[in-house]
């Protein structure tokens, strides 16, 4: 967080480029190994305003695609109307997250005081691949990252939509959330799997809190409301607009998913916050909840520092809700600080075997400069980390699953597959993707992609079948 654009590996690219021929390829493409991997992140096309935050950027998408002719490249920023009003005037309009200051009226009457960056996730759902933004509306881009728009699903979305949208992948209903500083708080919605929204639910809670992830089983859907509260007052002062504010407590909120909102129970459990969930399932009278949990958080350390002996690093956590006493049960499953913890889309909201981080082998924790991928393995109780050596960052993971494989979905073939991830120098000089044995992350990759100029670290990626 500075005055300035991010520099080194956070460097924005000022170019969008497709590349094929000019990708240097190490080892073999399996043949299995067919569809791309997209990547969202923060891409300011324009030196920011005043102060700014990582999370302010422009976004701008990353996908590299397997098929039967090669591996192709290509990146586009994502041209959000707040982007195109800042093309027009040859630099930057809006202010960012640590400093609101509105764009020229003007501006703001044509598309409002803050801008939609659509920089945080890419998913694709009813054949529409969405860019998404947790405050704000999803935005629509083509297959080969065209922007079409933002989008509120026919006039049916009210309010913002969260970049973790989740999909069932037995019944492709994608279900998500959006969270407001202003009531009403939290709606829950519900979309079909022809992409129409089907149900829409307002949520009470206590506060306006951001809320970045949530988790669903067959069953339910479940909500963590940490205390991660909205303060104008700190903003007004030159800090985030999001407090730690432990005082107001944590409680977990459970959800049968067609429930309406007097069957939500909530769960007094100690303080945390997580980010990013790894899944979750129902399985008899219990529900198990996986995520990267931290006992402290603020989204703006210069204002906000972890009180002495407090652990602000962030390690994989089991929650087991015992729906016959509405009871938490709280354990620690990792060994290595991590996030970005992903399991196979063919999972979602079911019993699964192996989840994958984002973590730190060298047990140097450093913001988001993740250098190793770490794979468990729920059955054995195995920790099992491919380091990649302290001058590199490694992104988000994501599961490939093996189109030769004998079936995504029995228990034994659930790592018949490859995890994929962009890993870059930490200095920023140079990226590269590489897919690991889901079998084996151990090994020496099976396929490198050598990159001829860098790609920036960025947020969150997705794995899109053919
Ligand atoms: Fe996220």
């Amino acid at each position: 967080m500075s005055d300035h654009n991010p520099e080194g590996v956070l460097a924005p690219l000022h170019d969008e480029s497709d590349f094929s021929s000019e990708l240097e390829i190490i080892g073999d493409v399996p043949r299995g190994l067919r569809g791309s991997y997209w990547r969202n992140g923060p891409n300011a096309a324009f030196p920011p305003k005043g102060k700014s935050h990582l999370w302010d950027g422009d976004g701008m998408l990353h996908a590299i695609t397997f098929d039967d002719d090669g591996i192709r490249y290509r990146n586009r920023w994502i041209d959000t109307p707040g982007l195109r009003a800042e093309r027009e005037h040859g630099h930057a309009l809006f202010g960012g997250m640590l400093e609101m200051s509105p764009p020229p009226p003007a501006v703001a009457e044509k598309i409002g005081p803050v801008k939609n960056a659509a920089n945080t996730s890419i998913i694709r759902h009813a054949g529409r691949y969405l860019a998404l933004w947790e405050a704000g509306l999803p935005t629509v881009v083509t297959s080969d990252l065209g922007t079409v728009g933002v989008d509120d699903f026919s006039g049916a979305l009210k309010g913002s939509m969260t970049a973790h949208p989740k999909i069932d992948p037995i019944t492709n209903e994608m279900l998500f959330f959006g969270y407001s500083p202003f009531p009403p708080y939290l709606r829950y919605h519900i979309v079909d799997d022809a992409g129409k929204l089907t149900r829409s639910l307002e949520i009470e809670l206590p506060r306006g809190v951001m809320m970045h992830d949530f988790a669903i089983t067959r069953e339910h859907v479940i909500f963590f409301d940490s205390p991660a509260a909205f303060d104008f007052d700190q903003l007004a002062q030159g800090g985030s607009m999001i407090r730690w504010a432990p005082e107001h407590g944590t409680r977990i909120g459970v959800l049968p998913r067609d429930g309406s909102a007097d069957d939500m129970r909530w769960i007094e459990i100690e303080n945390c916050y997580v980010f990013h969930f790894l899944n979750a399932w129902t399985e008899g009278n219990q529900i198990v909840v996986m995520g990267a949990s931290v006992d402290w958080m603020a989204v703006d350390y210069e204002h906000q520092r972890p009180p002495e002996g407090v652990d602000a690093n962030s390690y994989l956590y089991r929650f087991t809700i015992d729906l016959s006493d509405f009871t938490c049960k709280k354990e620690r499953i990792g060994d290595l600080a991590g996030e970005f913890c992903k399991v196979p889309d063919s999972v979602t909201g079911l019993k699964h075997r192996y989840g994958y981080l984002a973590s730190f082998s060298t047990g140097v924790c450093d913001g988001a400069f993740f250098d190793s991928i770490t794979q468990y393995d729920l059955v054995k109780g195995t920790e099992t980390t491919r380091p990649f050596g302290t001058h590199k960052v490694v992104g988000e993971p994501a599961f490939a699953p093996n189109l030769q494989g004998r079936g995504k979905n029995a228990d034994q073939d659930e790592d018949d597959g490859w995890i994929v991830t962009w890993v870059h120098e930490r200095d920023g000089s140079a990226s590269e993707f590489v897919v690991l044995d889901a079998k084996s992350i151990q090994a020496e990759p099976v396929l490198r992609v050598k990159m001829p100029r860098r790609v920036p670290l960025g947020f969150h990626g997705n794995w899109i079948a053919p």
